[in-house]
């Protein structure tokens, strides 16, 4: 089996290509954009379970658990970048085994217990499959971050046949996605003067807001519910 880069170089570096190069390079261009379409449809899977999720809670709890919910595919210079890193030959094969975060979808909710409930709802699920759940919110990461990581398979039902398809999905607070991006923003910037004290100032940003989070759900609980209308 050749290679996704092994034909594309090939087909670059001869000249003139040849014609079953040329047919090589583009039966695996097809392969790759079909993979992705899969993605995309995984992605869309994910997506509306999510929003069934959303309009059921919000009926019963009388707010919207979830805020909003955004996705995106990994382009595929980061994958091949991945695959790469990784060690792993760059394969159309190898980014559906290696690669678990082709298809992401990030959910941003208002309070922390709405993620767990999220999370718990959607494992529960008897055609999703939890790969893995990292839970940063129990356990920060050194830098301060914060959010629920799960990787879980779903299946996706094509004309001719049904495939399990991986999906990354980080669900996170409000406040917790404040902090993300600005995190994210300095870690991308090349120089940083006093880089360390930004690290320390973030990761104590981190420890407060999450202080203020709990202040915040405390409140919330100690309100009355709502009456029914009719
Ligand atoms: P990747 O190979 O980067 O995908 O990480 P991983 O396989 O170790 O998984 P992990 O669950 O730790 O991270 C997945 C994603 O979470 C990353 O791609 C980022 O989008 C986000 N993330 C993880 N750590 C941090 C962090 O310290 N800061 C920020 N801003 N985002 C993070
Ligand atoms: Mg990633």
């Amino acid at each position: 089996m050749p290679t996704m880069t092994g034909n594309a170089e090939q087909v670059i570096i001869k000249r003139p290509p040849s014609y079953a190069d040329a047919q090589l390079f583009f039966l695996e261009t097809k392969k790759f954009r079909e993979l992705m379409m899969m993605y995309n449809c995984a992605i869309r899977e994910v997506r509306t379970k999510l929003e069934v999720l959303n309009d059921e809670l919000s009926m019963t709890q009388k707010r919207n658990p979830i805020e909003s919910i955004s996705t995106r595919i990994k382009e595929p210079r980061s994958i091949v970048q991945k695959l790469i890193r990784k060690g792993s030959e760059v394969t159309i094969e190898s980014v559906q085994r290696e690669i678990k975060d082709v298809a992401g979808v990030r959910v941003i909710c208002m309070f922390m217990d709405d993620i767990y409930k999220i999370a718990d709802m959607l494992q529960r699920q008897d055609d999703v499959t939890v790969i893995s759940v990292k839970d940063y919110i129990k356990n920060p990461k050194s830098s301060g971050y914060r959010s629920y990581h799960m990787i879980i398979e779903i299946p996706v039902f094509f004309s001719d046949r049904k495939e399990q398809m991986m999906v990354e999905i980080q669900i996170r607070t409000i406040a917790m996605d404040f902090w993300a991006s600005l995190e994210h923003e300095m870690k991308y910037k090349q120089q940083i003067p006093n880089e360390e004290q930004v690290s320390v100032q973030l990761r104590q940003c981190s420890y407060d807001i999450a202080d203020v989070e709990r202040r915040m759900l405390e409140i919330r609980n100690s309100l009355p519910e709502d009456e029914e209308y009719y």
